[in-house]
């Protein structure tokens, strides 16, 4: 039994998750949803004892995509309820076909909608029984807060997911989350080592001297040291992989702990660097990282 976090709604997510993206956004929901269909059918799962994260891609933020997007996800996934729904990032984009809609100046074209609304949209969907929790993931402490202080919330978002690893460890914006009652998922915790554009000569952080010297210590390979490092934090951490046994690997991480010195010494690769910087939308209204956490 993986242990949980609770969410602001009573329900127990996972603090291990398996993470699904591959290429592009909008490119795997059917595989899952097929994987998943068949586990529940042979009956090998019940789809109460499986916890479904999706998220709101930007070129469904207007008000009147917001439950399209999501029964279409849904649809998809052959499922009649997610766990947990999140807005994938704070900035709206034109929609259409295109999933990186981009102006004549090759930025990211803005649909012009505000976050605040598309959240009330999305709070009809837990109030519609389509969604259980509603999230968020790429918001900055400043965004989170003007979400925090909306007149009218109904719903407080249960969740923020944020790239998250010993090389951009998120201190302020965790103790934040976690102080306003917010549980915090972390995305690549092993630093997106192929993901696309990634520079050939990058240094994956699964080589980096002191994982390696924390695993040998405890046994474990430096994987299981990265994902171990957010169940310390009380973080969700969601590590991708369609290898089975890493996979298998990957979950092997609850029959050892990190001690206070381990965590300290791989808090200190903090360089606040990302694999995700979002270049694509760094003109938007919305961009999120123009702030300190
Ligand atoms: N909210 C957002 O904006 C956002 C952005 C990015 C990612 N995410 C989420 O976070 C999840 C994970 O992030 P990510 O996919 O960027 O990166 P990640 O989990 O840090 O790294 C995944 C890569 O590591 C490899 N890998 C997995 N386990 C390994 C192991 N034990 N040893 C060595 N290599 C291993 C995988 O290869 P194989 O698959 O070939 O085994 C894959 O190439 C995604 O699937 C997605 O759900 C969210």
């Amino acid at each position: 039994m993986i242990p949980a976090v609770k969410l602001n709604n009573g329900a127990d997510m996972p603090i291990l998750g398996l993470g699904t993206w591959s290429a592009e956004p909008g490119k795997n929901e059917q595989e899952v949803g097929e994987g998943l269909n068949a586990m529940i059918q042979q009956g090998l799962v019940k789809r109460k004892d499986v916890f479904v994260v999706n998220k709101l891609w930007n070129t469904f933020h207007l008000p009147s995509l917001v439950r399209k997007a999501c029964e279409q996800t849904l649809r998809e996934l052959k499922l009649d309820y997610l766990d947990l729904y999140l807005m994938h990032f704070p900035m709206g984009a034109k929609p259409g076909d295109d999933l990186f809609p981009v102006d004549e100046s090759g930025e990211m074209y803005s649909d012009g909608s505000n976050f605040l609304e598309t959240w009330e949209k999305m709070e009809e969907l837990v109030d519609e029984g389509l969604v259980k929790a509603i999230g968020i993931s790429n918001f900055n402490r400043d965004q989170i807060e003007s979400l925090l202080n909306k007149p009218g919330l109904r719903h407080m978002p249960a969740n923020l997911q944020i790239e998250c690893h010993p090389y951009l460890i998120q201190e302020k914006l965790i103790n934040y989350c976690h102080s306003k009652g917010m549980t915090v998922t972390a995305y690549s915790p092993l630093g997106s080592p192929n993901r696309p554009l990634a520079p050939k000569d990058e240094i994956s952080l699964l080589d980096e001297p002191v994982v390696k010297a924390v695993a040998k210590k405890h046994n474990k390979t430096p994987a299981q040291i990265l994902i171990r490092f957010h169940v310390e934090r009380n973080v969700v951490v969601i590590p991708k992989s369609s290898t089975p046994s890493r996979i298998q690997e990957n979950i092997q991480i609850f029959d050892f702990k990190l001690s206070d010195e381990d965590m300290e010494s791989l808090l200190s690769l903090n360089k606040n660097w990302r694999g995700f910087t979002m270049e694509w939308a760094s003109q938007h209204k919305d961009f999120p990282l123009l702030t300190e956490n």
